[in-house]
């Protein structure tokens, strides 16, 4: 009987060391944590997809009552904060958009400007 007993611990054994090679997950675990920033063509199409619908690719449109974002002289943090908690009819991005993107987005209307 004693014969079984070491058995199963060997078996023990393998099993401890397996998961400590799977212990090495640590890269997946970095990718969640550290997130790369958006990139401008991700900018570039989240304020397509998110904004042009009433502000227009050039802030001009002024659809749904928006302003004309060449118009603008909110500053970058007034923006941002727009952005995140919306106004009027202009619809929040918070939750919707990450705040890396939404402060992206802040600078990248800032081009419209003349
Ligand atoms: C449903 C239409 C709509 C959408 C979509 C929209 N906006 Fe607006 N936006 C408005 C309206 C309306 C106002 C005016 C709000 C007010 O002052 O009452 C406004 C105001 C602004 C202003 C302030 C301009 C100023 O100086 O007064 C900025 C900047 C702006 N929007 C940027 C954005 C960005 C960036 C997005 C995309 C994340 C966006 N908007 C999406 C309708 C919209």
């Amino acid at each position: 009987m004693g014969h079984r007993l070491a058995w199963s611990g060997a078996m023990l054994l393998g099993c401890v060391l397996m998961g400590m090679g799977c212990g090495s997950t640590d890269n997946t675990a970095q990718n969640s944590v550290k997130k790369a920033p958006p990139s401008d063509g991700q900018i570039q199409r989240a304020y397509t997809m998110k904004c042009s619908l009433c502000h227009g690719t050039d802030g001009r449109l002024m659809a749904s009552k928006a302003p004309d974002l060449s118009l603008s002289e909110m500053s970058l943090e007034e923006r941002v904060a727009l952005i995140t908690y919306g106004k009027g009819t202009m619809p929040p991005q918070k939750g919707i958009l990450d705040d890396a993107t939404i402060r992206g987005i802040a600078k990248y209307i800032e081009q419209f400007r003349d």
